[in-house]
Parts: structure tokens; sequence; C-alpha cells
């Protein structure tokens, strides 16, 4: 019987390209394949120039000033063996295979060096980025070694949508508008509030850059550069798709949506595990995840307001695997409506807020529905209607 092997980086060319479709709408599929693989070769190109022209001689010491983050030069035997210091890569949009720079891991690694106070500020703002939340305790260390301090002003652009994807950004402080082009005018569709993450989507699927993100106010980012964003967070992505496939698929919610769109959750889900008892959402406070268990069980908690002294809460329902949980709040936009526990260990799949609305807009529907039926059985379990 005769096997047919799927070549190696296909799935995500295509996969990239009908991202690309479905955000830009253009009116000729074919002359925009044409676009679109052709800038991905002219990056590859330009990439594979860049590659060769930072590699070995690089070794002879560019490290970055702790301060600036400005090159600046090191002995040779100052650097530990494995490690190579280079300035970051030419950006540009090439389709990204994992499994492709195996060998150039060596080659790839960026250390900025850190004082202690940056390094414990840097992993204040890391502790609840979800895209790490997967990552073994070893890549989550390099990940930090190779992330940059990014001061920024008021009105500054992060990032322009459509430009190339250069840094992911996570957030240590600061108001960040999200803007997004609909039918000519820039609309503002969201913000990050002090904390969270953006600029993934580029660097994953090899695609111009979605949105806009100005700073409204002084802030201050931690970037990882393209290079050490997909040698560490992609091919993590590869191994995350594997684990999850088969759950995210029976999961009734996500079962309207195409398998593409169910991996680009899995792409951006971050895993946390609770403990029993443990709170994962306290009733009032804002809101801004989404919750499917994987394995264990929640109870979801209400405080009525004539008990809310007594701290008296009643349960109202309980959550299992492939079960959701979390957006109501993020979809009426009021603060969380119900406290929810864990019941033994439990294991859920948490989405972000920006995810959430981008990537379940198909799924509104079914949510609409079964928020249509939390009120009859609040008012059932507690006797009235509350608020
Ligand atoms: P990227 O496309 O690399 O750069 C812009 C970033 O904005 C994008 O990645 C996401 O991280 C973030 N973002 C937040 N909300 C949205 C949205 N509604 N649509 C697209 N991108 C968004």
């Amino acid at each position: 019987m005769s096997s047919v092997e799927i070549p190696a980086g296909l799935k995500e060319l295509l996969q990239g390209y009908t991202v690309e479709v479905l955000r830009r709408e253009p009116p000729d599929l074919v002359e925009f394949a044409v676009q679109h693989f052709t800038r991905i070769l002219e990056g590859q190109k330009k990439n594979r120039g860049a590659k060769k022209r930072s590699t070995r001689p690089a070794r002879k010491g560019v490290t970055f000033d702790t301060v600036s983050n400005k090159p600046s030069k090191v002995d040779d035997d100052e650097e530990e063996e494995d490690t190579i210091m280079f300035s970051a890569c030419a950006v540009c949009a090439e389709a990204y295979n994992p499994d492709d720079d195996e060998d150039d891991d060596a080659e790839l690694r960026i250390v900025y060096p850190k004082t202690d106070v940056q390094r414990r500020r840097l992993q204040d703002a890391c502790r609840d980025i979800l895209l790490f939340k997967t990552l073994e305790q070893e890549q989550f260390s390099e990940v930090l070694d190779g992330m940059f301090e990014v001061l920024v002003k008021p009105q500054e652009h992060i990032i322009d949508q459509g430009a190339d994807g250069d840094n992911f950004y996570v957030i240590e402080k600061g108001v960040y508008d999200i803007l997004v082009q609909k039918g000519g005018v820039s609309v503002c569709v969201g913000k990050y509030d002090n904390k969270g993450s953006f600029g993934e989507l580029a660097l994953m699927y090899n695609t111009p850059r979605a949105a806009t993100i100005i700073a409204t106010q002084e802030g201050a980012l931690w970037g990882l550069d393209r290079a050490t964003f997909h040698r560490l967070i992609v091919r993590n992505n590869a191994k995350k798709r594997r684990t999850y496939e088969a759950f995210i698929e029976c999961v009734p919610l996500l079962k309207s949506l195409e398998l593409s769109e169910r991996m680009k959750i899995v792409d951006v889900v971050g895993a946390r595990v609770f403990k029993d008892g443990e709170r994962l959402i306290t009733q009032g406070e804002e809101a801004d995840c989404f919750y499917v268990v994987e394995s264990g069980e929640v109870k979801i908690m209400i405080t009525s307001q004539a008990k809310a002294g007594q701290q008296d809460e009643v349960e109202v329902a309980r959550c299992s695997r492939g079960q959701y949980f979390g957006e109501l709040a993020l979809v009426t936009n009021k603060p969380r409506a119900a406290s929810v526990y864990a019941v033994g260990e439990t294991k859920c799949l948490v989405i972000d807020i920006q995810a959430f609305e981008r990537l379940l807009g198909p799924c509104m529907d079914i949510m609409k529905r079964n928020i249509s039926q939390y009120e009859e059985q609040r008012v059932a379990l507690m006797g009235s209607s509350v608020d």
C-alpha cells in the first residue's frame, strides 16, 4: 500500500494563508495567494542572508548592556560555550517549521543580562502569561534570559497593523489601546491594563500584524525577539497541539468550529492546575479569562445580596471535563457573577479575554443560550431573583 508523506511546513504555510484570507477578505484569492507566498519567499531569502551574517562571527562577542539593551562587546572567554549572543535578526515573514531549526539552538540563543531587580520585575510580569504556562522550567528560563526591557512613552505605537512581526511583548506596566481597521476606519476593540501580553499572532502564523497597539501612558514592556519566540514558544505549540488536539475536539462548545480554529485556540491556551478548594474566580471581581475543565471538577458558588455580610455561599452548579465557565462576565462586560472553586486537584485550560473575543465569536450563540438559563437556575436554587 502506498503512503503519502506530508511535507514538513505544509500545514503551517496553508494555515498562514488561510488566516490571512479570513482576516483581509481579499476579492481575488489567487492573486492574494501570489502576493502572500511571494512575501514569504522574499522573507526567507532575507532571513537566510541574515542568518549567514549572524552565525559564527557573532561568537566574537556581542552582548547587551543591561540598562540600555544596546549591544556591547565582551571578551570571547567571558562567554559560555553554548551561548551565542547576536543582534535581533532581520524581520521577515518566513514560514516556520518548528523542527527546522533543531540544530540552530545554540546559535540562536540570546541572553540579555539583567540585574536582580530587573529579573524579579520580569518574573512578576511573566507569572500569569498563558503562553508560558505550558513551558518546561528550562524553556521558561531561556525565555526570561531572552527578554529585554522596553520603556515606552505616551502615544507610542508599539505595533502597527499590517507591519511585519519583530517581537512578542509582555506588559510590566501601562495601559495599551488595541485598534483594528474595520472598513477603513481604526476602531478601538479593547485595551490591556497593566497586565497581559500581545504580538504573538504575527510570529506564530507568519502574518502581518493584526492590530495596532498604542501606549496611552508611560509604560514598561518586556520584548522577546522573533527567533527566540519561534524556537521556544512556537515549537512548544507544536507539542501543545499534539497534547490537546483530542481533548479540544471533545469539548461540546467548540464542536461547531473548524479544526484550524480549534488549533488556534490550543496555540494560545495556558494550562493551570488548581489545588482542592482553591478559588479560581472571585465573585465581584473584574474578569479577564475563560476556562475549560480538562480534569477534575469545579463548583460554582453564589453569595446572595441578602447573605453577603455572612459570606454565605450557595452552590449553583458544577463543571467537569470538557465543560466551560467564566464566559458570563466576558460576554456581558460585568464583574464576575459567582465564585468558582476547585473540587479536588483540577486542571483547566485558560484563555485570555482578547483571545476569547477573537476566537470564540462563532460559539457566542451557544454561550448566550446557556447564559439565559443561569438566572432560572439561580432563582430555583436561591428562592428569589437577585440583583
Ligand atoms: P500580532 O498580530 O502579532 O500584533 C498585534 C497584536 O494585537 C496581536 O498579535 C494580538 O496579540 C493583539 N490583539 C489583541 N486583540 C486583538 C484583536 N481583536 N485582533 C487582532 N489582534 C489582537
